[in-house]
């Protein structure tokens, strides 16, 4: 070809390229920005195109636009791993073969590290997990606030202070969605307790509404830009919060700007008008034919979808609030499955199964060590006894929603055992027992038969086979049955379950060196507290929790974690429960104690809990030296910087959580002796000291007024506290707001 030739080819190609992009509609020109083609997409459907995307086709789907190829959602619980396929219109298990995921630490664990950079790490993996699943919204992250410790999924959830909450929830979020996967905050808002969840009414005051329950999913929605949040079960105001005037229109989509999809919780919509006007943008899981229970593939009637088309036909209601909802839809879409730049994720990989350890022995906390009888030195210790059902029990299936099939598990039990191989003998007895239950997403399933339990019995063995070990770890704590850390119900008592503690008691009176080792989600009671030298939390810890549990047992890992709620003695200690204010009347609960949640509480009660809100030992030693501020008065908008430093005494390298807590000295509203609001964790060698600092502004100074609609900030004195935990303050620095 000669060069004329190929000039004159290469302009008609070009042409030819031109005019192929001017064909393309720009719903689907991807040169376009995503609210152009949203416009143009949502300019194309008819409405019962529009009408058929706002409701569920299947239990975990919704329909997308077949006929311009816009492609469904799908969406999967969360929020630590991604759930197994079910049917397309059950909810027993599709018994997929190529669905069993890596399974995370819950929430809890997650929260305990104290550590951001750990929480991206965890998003980023689970939204890989989700994307190669080819789910477009995850059901998490979770962060209703730990009100009560009896709260049956507050394992779902990241503690009682929203100022942690928010920190920790932020990069969780960027983490999923730079999978071009959504992530769906949930429960939005004031679902603290499983009791009457679906119809509860939950009176609060505006102070603890925006001081305590609304931070998290704030920061959720302005920092981490969350694309979807879930309406939750209860009642606000006698509205259900998934169509909720004043949550969803007034707060999060007015006030708060968020531009992503309200999804109802499954279930949790129960009227068409009050969906169509309250905010509410997709509805799921509504079990009915619009009225009562359980019809089958009844997407049609669900509340927004033919009752919803009816009323549009019929001119009663027009397509505005439509178009809004699916406005919100479509750029979902967009940001998501017709993102053509997204990755691939990654699934059930070594690498997430690592990053799931790590977050684990980051969240594990060590509540008490006495004669440092942790870390076990098997130089010393030849003859090791585990005692305890939950050495061996799955704890990634059960507890509700977030049930996993996950690709293995490491107990425990196996996770010592590997990690002391032949240095030491391994001995497990099983001490308790918990009764038999049915097995989750498995159609029909029973309760398998069970021997009536004899608890004495399974004691007496442990007794006796404690009385010649070493050392004897017992697994115990709760799990994911009902009635412990479970959805739809609640806990019944603070207390373990299954006479565990009149097996620790035993134990304890036989061998001076029992390490009781709690698996739970939740605060629990210890009355053999003094009886025992070592007590570790390690929180429900997904696929790779018996490594992590052994690699902090005999030190491969320091501990680090720090507790994300406060452990009260008894029930009583707590605010909810001390003003009988828990679980409410059947139709109400009226939060009481106000903005006074966990160590609010406790500060103001001036009593000491078990173990406070942000405690956790390490097996090295942190000194602080006395705190410094930059400056002694400051104005409205100034800031002030805090510094304190830190030196590792011990002889470990280890990492210190740093806590700074602001306390008002007067103010014309009561308000709590101190709140956190900031923290760092500084990994420090032995011997190694560092400088830490926290710079705040008049955010960190202020309160909402409930007499005036608004934060304020009042002049006047204010307190700094920098210490290890909120009941182990090291260093006061006082400074004066003009
Ligand atoms: C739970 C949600 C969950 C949904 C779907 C509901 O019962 O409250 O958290 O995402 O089910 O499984």
């Amino acid at each position: 070809m000669n060069l004329r030739l190929m000039s004159i080819t290469g302009c008609l190609f070009l042409l030819g390229v031109v005019k192929a992009q001017q064909n393309i509609p720009v719903y689907l020109d991807t040169s376009r920005s995503i609210e152009e083609r949203v416009e143009d997409a949502l300019s194309r459907m008819t409405v019962e195109e529009k009408v058929a995307i706002t409701h569920a086709q299947s239990k975990f789907s919704s329909a997308g636009v077949p006929r311009l190829g816009i492609p469904e959602n799908w969406a999967s619980d969360g929020p630590h791993g991604i759930r197994a396929e079910v049917m397309w219109d059950e909810w027993y298990g599709a018994n997929w073969t190529n669905d069993s995921c890596i399974a995370f630490p819950a929430l809890t664990c997650l929260a305990a590290s104290w550590n951001p950079e750990v929480s991206y790490l965890y998003g980023k993996s689970i939204g890989e997990e989700a994307r190669y699943r080819n789910k477009n919204i995850l059901l998490g992250p979770g962060v209703n606030i730990y009100r009560t410790p009896l709260n049956g999924r507050n394992f779902e959830y990241m503690g009682e202070d929203p100022y942690l909450a928010s920190v920790m929830v932020v990069p969780y979020i960027k983490g999923v969605q730079s999978n071009g996967v959504a992530a769906c905050v949930k429960h939005y808002a004031l679902n603290n307790q499983e009791i009457d969840r679906d119809h509860v009414n939950v009176n609060v005051d505006d102070r603890a509404l925006y001081e305590i329950y609304l931070p998290a999913f704030k920061a959720a929605v302005q920092e981490g830009k969350a694309w979807a949040i879930m309406g939750s079960y209860n009642k606000y105001k006698g509205e259900h919060c998934c169509h909720n005037q004043y949550l969803l229109n007034d707060i999060l989509k007015r006030d708060w700007g968020f531009d992503g999809v309200v999804v109802s919780d499954w279930g949790g919509t129960h009227d068409t008008k009050e969906a169509i006007y309250n905010g509410l943008d997709m509805e799921f899981g509504s079990w009915t034919n619009g009225l009562d229970w359980g019809a089958s593939n009844a997407y049609d009637n669900y509340f927004l979808a033919n009752p919803y088309l009816k009323l549009l036909k019929s001119g009663e209601v027009t397509e505005k609030e439509l178009n809004d909802k699916v406005r919100r839809i479509l750029r979902l879409v967009y940001r998501t499955n017709m993102d053509h730049n997204r990755p691939y994720g990654s699934f059930g990989t070594k690498e997430h199964a690592l990053a799931g350890r790590q977050i684990a022995e980051e969240g594990i906390v060590l509540l008490k060590n006495d004669r440092n009888v942790l870390p076990v030195n098997l130089n010393k210790v030849k003859k090791i006894l585990v005692v305890g059902e939950n050495a061996v029990k799955k704890m990634t299936v059960g507890g509700g929603s977030s049930s996993l099939k996950a690709k293995y598990e490491v107990s425990p039990l196996a996770g010592i055992q590997s990690r002391v191989g032949k240095d030491a003998e391994v001995t497990y007895v099983q001490g308790y027992a918990s009764p038999a239950v049915k097995e989750q997403d498995v159609k029909d399933a029973k309760v398998p038969e069970q021997e009536k339990i004899d608890y004495a019995a399974l004691r007496e063995e442990a007794v006796k086979a404690a009385k010649g070990a070493d050392v004897v770890f017992v697994v115990g704590g709760l799990n994911k049955n009902d009635n412990q850390d479970c959805e739809g119900d609640d806990r019944k008592s603070l207390g373990l379950p299954y006479e565990q503690d009149e097996l620790i008691a035993a134990l304890s009176k036989v061998n001076p060196n029992v390490v009781v080792v709690l698996v739970t989600g939740n605060a629990v009671a210890m009355p053999w507290i003094k009886n025992v030298p070592s007590v570790v939390e390690a929180w429900y810890g997904g696929t790779e929790a018996g490594n992590a549990i052994a690699s902090i047992l005999f030190g491969d890992v320091n501990p680090s974690g720090k507790l994300p709620f406060t452990f009260p003695v008894k029930l009583e200690d707590n605010s909810a429960h001390a003003l009988g204010e828990y679980p409410g009347d059947g139709e109400n609960v009226t939060y009481k104690e106000g903005i006074f949640v966990g160590y609010r509480w406790a500060d103001k009660q001036k009593s000491k809990p078990l173990f406070p809100f942000g405690h956790g030992l390490s097996y090295t030693t942190f000194d602080y030296g006395k705190a410094v501020a930059d400056k002694k008065v400051i104005s409205k908008d100034d800031q002030i910087t805090f510094t304190v430093t830190l030196s590792n005494v011990g002889n470990r390298p280890g990492a210190e959580t740093v806590q700074l807590y602001i306390g008002d000295k007067k103010s014309s509203l009561p308000r709590p002796v101190k709140e956190l609001k900031g923290f760092k964790k500084v990994y420090l060698t032995a011997g190694e000291q560092k400088e830490v600092s926290f710079t705040i502004d008049k955010e960190a100074l202020s309160f909402y007024d409930d007499t005036k609609g608004q934060w304020v900030v009042e002049p006047g004195k204010f307190e700094a506290y920098i210490g290890a935990s909120s009941g182990d303050i090291r260093s006061t620095v006082g400074f004066e707001l003009k």
